[in-house]
């Protein structure tokens, strides 16, 4: 059976790093190496040959990167987490801002940054809105940009917009066209999207809420904590973090500067400079 041991996954990282300037190291192992595992399986290399394509081919490395990085997500993925946020958080947001920022953190396809939209525009305050949307993976970034996504996954995102109780149709918000759903451009107008990396990024801006969920599960304790400090950074005052369900901040440094705002969701506050 194909396998690979840890030293050579840390020379796969330290290659990376060095040569393409992405930083892997403090990846959580067991996920980095089931997915160069993967990616050795799918592309028919040895851990040698993998390096040496790594090595010699620099166009490779988009490739890799696509395939190395979790990119799976849904629409109102967690339908509850959309309620409370409608219910809860965005209200709270609104009592001091008639206008505010979001940053979605890692949004890969963009179906959370969809699903924000619709929430908003069912609100009636999309119009009032800024969203920033980023991710490493420059490919997922072109797909998220497009709105266009095959019309198979919309029988799931569709359960996820019932479950959440959207006061719409979700077959409104999309016309069909060859096999693809295809969202209309209006319901992205205020978000850009752009190519972030959360551990060798700088703070880019400020924001009253942070989304960055299902990424930092890929992340080991002291990334955690690096990316934790930056998010404290990139919010106001009182700015509320969410991250994904089977998350937590409580073991990292920075979460004494934090409330729990909500549990089950893994909604936070920052209250603390
Ligand atoms: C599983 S998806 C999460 C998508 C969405 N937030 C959700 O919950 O459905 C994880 C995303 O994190 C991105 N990611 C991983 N490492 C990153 C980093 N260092 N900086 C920015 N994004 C990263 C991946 O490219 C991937 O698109």
């Amino acid at each position: 059976m194909l396998d690979i041991d840890i030293n050579d996954l840390k020379r796969i990282s330290e290659l990376i790093y060095q040569k393409y300037n992405y930083d892997f190291r403090n990846y959580a192992m067991s996920s980095f190496k089931r997915r160069v595992l993967r990616i050795m399986e799918l592309k028919k290399l040895t851990v040698d040959t993998l390096i040496k394509k790594l090595n010699d081919n620099p166009a490779f490395i988009n490739e890799f990167l696509d395939e190395l990085t979790v990119n799976v997500t849904e629409m109102f993925r967690d339908p509850s987490f959309w309620r409370i946020m409608r219910e809860e958080i965005i209200p709270a947001i609104m009592l001091n801002h008639k206008q505010f920022k979001i940053w979605h953190a890692g949004c890969a396809s963009g179906e959370e940054v969809l699903s924000m939209s619709i929430m908003l525009k069912e609100m009636g305050i999309l119009q009032d809105v800024t969203m920033i949307a980023t991710d490493l993976d420059v490919n997922i970034l072109e797909r998220a940009k497009s709105g266009v996504y095959p019309l198979k996954n919309m029988e799931l995102n569709e359960k996820n917009y019932i479950r959440f109780q959207g006061t719409g149709s979700f077959k409104d918000y999309y016309r069909e066209e060859n096999g693809m759903a295809v969202f209309p451009k209006e319901l992205l107008m205020n978000v850009s999207f752009r190519r972030h990396d959360l551990v060798l990024g700088d703070v880019f801006n400020k924001f009253d809420l942070i989304l960055c969920r299902n990424v930092m599960i890929y992340f080991n304790q002291s990334l955690q904590n690096e990316v934790l400090k930056k998010f404290h950074e990139s919010l106001f005052k009182y700015g509320y973090l969410a991250i994904g369900s089977k998350e937590s901040l409580i073991w990292c440094d920075y979460s004494n500067r934090f409330i729990v705002v909500n549990n089950e969701e893994k909604i936070y506050k920052k209250i603390k400079d």
